[in-house]
């Protein structure tokens, strides 16, 4: 009977609260499967680092480096809350793990499910049309931007210090200066690259015509790193000829985004217009409550909901716990993937079947998608039609 030890990280705000629903879908899944799981819940982030001045208790890295097949994250960040160094509390969780353990394709689903609506203008409408929003974007996680963050938390997740880039002279500029160095390495694109074409092979193609393609955004008519990245995004090209691509700057692409969804199937970008086209592209699936993520690397992957911590709604049985649960679908399907263990590709896949019949029941949903049910039932219902469609697969196979 396989078994596989989780790393469950709740972190902070309503992190805490999704994390209990996930833990509802594991327990489902122990009931139902022939699967074992061993859990280990690690306190951690901001509101723990406010409590024990630590961010997570010592050994935590070596833990989900070395004994974790996977893990599962809340969600991290505490406001007014950052560490002696005026660093992100928590940083060392998210970002130390995700430079730490290499975990260099943030890959961020964007599905429109039957039945969502959307909140234009306050109102709920119906904007974009099922089966025409199905994309991919897979953030570069490990340089660009958060170059100097990530190396620094990594480093202090390892017991270090902290990392700091070595100082600059600005030209021209006076008086205190802050900078952030983004480095684009060859190594660091060539990967992430790589994995997006992959990636577009086990799709089915863009909505809009079934085609495999894998769209570069950047800013290449502006940055060397860039150029650098969709230099080396054509050269990754031509291993795949049969694959479409597309490139496209980061502002029109945006624009892109909202108005052609269907053209898209997998993007690659890195790690800033990653971070900030994907909570643009999870309005297209009907918010932030539906969001999941994969922090993906060659031996190791972390998966999240991808968005924070809302302070204003800790505790308050409010949050849609469907982004939660879906990444929790995808740590599935990545176990299933790197374990070749048949039984999480199917729990994986009844997952999203389960997520899918709630959301077109609608009647248990959560105030974001129009509903008026809290966090405990729509995670309850979730289970409940996970647990049945187990047993329907169990009783079959
Ligand atoms: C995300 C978050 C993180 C990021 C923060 C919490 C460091 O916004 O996962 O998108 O910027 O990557
Ligand atoms: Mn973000």
């Amino acid at each position: 009977m396989a078994s596989y030890t989780l790393a469950l990280l709740p972190g902070d705000g309503i992190g805490p609260d999704v994390m209990v629903e996930a833990e509802k879908i594991l327990d489902v899944i122990e009931n139902e499967t022939p699967i074992a799981l061993e859990r280990n819940l690690i306190p951690c982030g901001g509101q723990y680092y406010t409590e024990t001045g630590k961010e997570w208790p010592e050994g935590s890295f070596v833990f989900c480096r070395d004994e974790a097949d996977a893990i599962l994250l809340g969600a991290i960040g505490w406001p007014g809350v950052v560490t002696k160094d005026g660093d992100l509390a928590g940083g060392e969780v998210i970002l130390g793990l995700r430079s730490g353990l290499d975990l260099y394709a943030n890959v961020r689903p964007i599905r429109l499910y039957d039945g969502i609506t959307h909140k234009v203008h306050g109102q709920f409408t119906q904007m974009w049309s099922p089966g025409l929003v199905d994309m991919t974007i897979v953030r570069e996680n490990t340089e660009g931007l958060y170059y100097a963050l990530l190396k620094r938390s990594a480093d202090k997740a390892r017991g270090g210090s902290g990392w700091e880039p070595d100082s600059m002279e600005f030209p021209g500029l006076d008086g205190e200066v802050a900078w952030d160095p983004r480095p684009i390495s060859r190594k660091g694109s060539e990967r992430v690259i790589r994995y997006a074409f992959e990636l577009a092979q086990r799709r089915n193609g863009a909505p809009t015509d079934g085609k495999r393609r894998v769209t570069c955004v950047d800013k290449s008519n502006v940055t060397r790193g860039c150029q650098l990245f969709r230099q080396i995004f054509s050269e990754i090209s031509g291993e795949f000829t049969e694959t479409e691509t597309n490139m496209a700057y980061i502002d029109a692409f945006t624009m892109w985004l909202v108005r052609n969804p269907e053209e898209f199937d997998v993007v690659v970008t890195p790690n800033m217009f990653g971070d900030i086209c994907t909570d643009l592209a999870s309005v297209l699936q009907g918010g932030m409550g539906i969001a999941a993520s994969g922090n993906i690397g060659d031996h190791h992957a972390m998966f999240e909901p991808v968005h924070g911590s809302a302070p204003k709604y800790t505790g308050q049985n409010k949050t849609n716990p469907i982004a939660m649960i879906s990444s929790v679908g995808m740590m599935f399907d990545w176990l299933g993937e790197t374990k070749g263990d048949a039984d999480c590709k199917t729990i994986a896949t009844l997952i999203e079947q389960a997520i899918a019949e709630i959301i077109s029941d609608g009647s248990v949903l959560t105030y974001d998608l129009g509903g008026t049910s809290g966090t405990s039932e729509v995670g309850e219902a979730i289970s409940t039609a996970l647990g049945i469609l187990l047993r329907q697969h169990y009783a079959v196979a």
